[in-house]
């Protein structure tokens, strides 16, 4: 059984005295008896939010990595760095750093190999665009963008992934998808990693949607056999995230 997990992908939103608030007014309310929380935070913050949920199961992610060690990479933060510092998570591959930042699968990729290497949890992110789901390609696109993810990288190692479908068309746009076309592409998802490594591999593999979901909408997604919870963005930064949490009741 598969325990659930939701992720609050803060985005490029609050300074680190607004997240230390944010985060000290939910810290109490969210349960975390029945699924994994994180809260995906902007880098400045990761301290003191850490600090700030010390002491409560709330686990705390970052948003993006470099996948080298160190080096000449003004600007950019190392797996290591964050793992030092106590970060657990790490989002990789969000459309919006493939879509601004130029990134690509490959570069997942690589991201996805350091991050396990230096014992964080990457929370691999994939998703179509609406015109490759009213092209009738979205299964092909996820697939792919999952094969490449995960190239090289072993059965143990893969178990510990997260991956999350975040449908482009759903993001920011209160266009959530429905659960059976969430749960269609989670499913071919969990099929792809199943084909990559084995079914058992592949059940143990936590899958989240992503898109719009908020307190109304969660509990449908994340009762889905193939939904393990959710990647939330604006609502994580609502105390309607609670309720996002607490899904089922
Ligand atoms: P919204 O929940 O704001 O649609 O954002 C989803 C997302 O991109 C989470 O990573």
């Amino acid at each position: 059984m598969r325990r659930k997990i939701i992720a609050g992908n803060w985005k490029m939103n609050l300074t680190p005295a607004e997240a230390v608030s944010f985060a000290n007014g939910i810290k109490n309310k969210i349960n975390t008896d029945t699924a994994d929380v994180v809260l995906c935070v902007p880098a400045v913050s990761l301290a003191p939010v850490l600090e700030a949920v010390a002491g409560t199961h709330i686990a705390v992610g970052a948003q993006n990595m470099h996948f080298e060690d160190s080096g000449a990479y003004t600007g950019e933060i190392s797996a290591k760095m964050l793992a030092s510092l106590g970060v657990r998570y790490v989002v990789i591959g969000h459309s919006e750093r493939r879509e601004y930042f130029a990134e690509t699968d490959e570069g997942v990729n690589k991201k996805a190999l350091k991050a396990l290497a230096e014992g964080l949890v990457p929370i691999i992110c994939c998703g179509e665009t609406l015109t490759q789901r009213e092209q009738g390609i979205t299964i092909d696109f996820v697939r792919q963008q999952v094969r490449i993810a995960f190239l090289e990288i072993s059965a143990a190692d893969a178990a510990k992934c997260v991956v999350a479908y975040e449908p482009i068309w759903a993001i920011g746009t209160g266009k959530t998808a429905t659960a059976q076309q969430a749960e269609e592409v989670c499913a071919a998802v969990r099929q792809v990693l199943a084909e990559i490594y084995s079914a058992d591999t592949a059940a143990s593999i936590r899958v989240q949607y992503g898109g719009s979901v908020n307190g109304g909408n969660a509990a449908e997604l994340f009762n889905m056999p193939n939904i393990d919870g959710g990647l939330v963005g604006g609502a994580s930064l609502k105390p309607e995230f609670e309720q996002i949490v607490k899904y089922n009741g």
